[in-house]
């Protein structure tokens, strides 16, 4: 597997972002092409200075067309809002696999496997490169094995990585936070506020520096 990156970003470069998602729109060769389900990439805004990663889209996703629209999307949304940021002006959102992997055995959807994850990475770079955030959360295992290649989200998460051209932090996944709903000092719910309030220095620092 090539070693994709900001200077490696895969097979092909587009001019913008709209370009590439017309692209992406088009895909037919992708592992989850046969899956019947539809492309699913962005939602917010593309000028926004902080993009956040997620998994892959659900169910409520799938149809819709947009990504963190159901439950998970809510929970976000409400964690952003708490560290004052505006989900559609403040951020732009995208996922690491842009298909709804079907589940098997009755199960609505699965967890994407790593071959899609590898297969999706150079489009979330392309995104990456023509969204230039200055920040960028990388929610739970999925978004961080697509784009630090690693993973172990309890010790990843709220620590801070200068890479692809922005600053890089990795947090909880939303759906996480809603199977584990506990606000109990050093639960996942304690330390995302703890996680979102430093996003919000960073970002206000960065900010000042502009
Ligand atoms: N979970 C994700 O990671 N992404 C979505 O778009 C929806 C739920």
């Amino acid at each position: 597997m090539p070693e994709y990156n900001l200077f490696n970003p895969g097979p092909k470069q587009y001019e913008s972002l709209d370009e590439l998602f017309d692209a992406m729109k088009r895909m037919t060769d992708d592992p989850l092409a046969n899956a019947g389900t539809n492309i699913v990439i962005s939602r917010g805004n593309p000028n926004a200075k902080l993009l956040i990663v997620g998994e892959a889209p659900g169910p409520e996703e799938n149809i819709k067309g947009k990504p963190f629209v159901g439950k998970a999307g809510q929970m976000l949304d409400k964690i952003l809002q708490a560290a004052n940021f505006d989900p559609e002006v403040d951020v732009f959102i995208t996922n690491s696999v842009f298909r709804l992997p079907p589940g098997d055995d009755g199960k609505a959807f699965r967890k994407p496997a790593d071959a899609e994850i590898d297969f999706y990475r150079p489009f979330v770079l392309e995104i990456i490169r023509l969204a230039n955030p200055k920040i960028m959360l990388l929610t739970g295992n999925v978004a961080c094995y697509s784009i630090l290649r690693k993973t172990g989200i309890t010790t990843l998460r709220g620590k801070w990585t200068e890479s692809h051209g922005c600053w890089i932090m990795p947090i909880y996944h939303p759906s996480y936070l809603l199977r584990n709903p506990s606000r109990e000092p050093g639960s996942p719910k304690a330390q995302m506020w703890d996680d979102i309030r430093e996003v919000r220095r960073k970002y206000d620092e960065l900010l000042k520096l502009e």
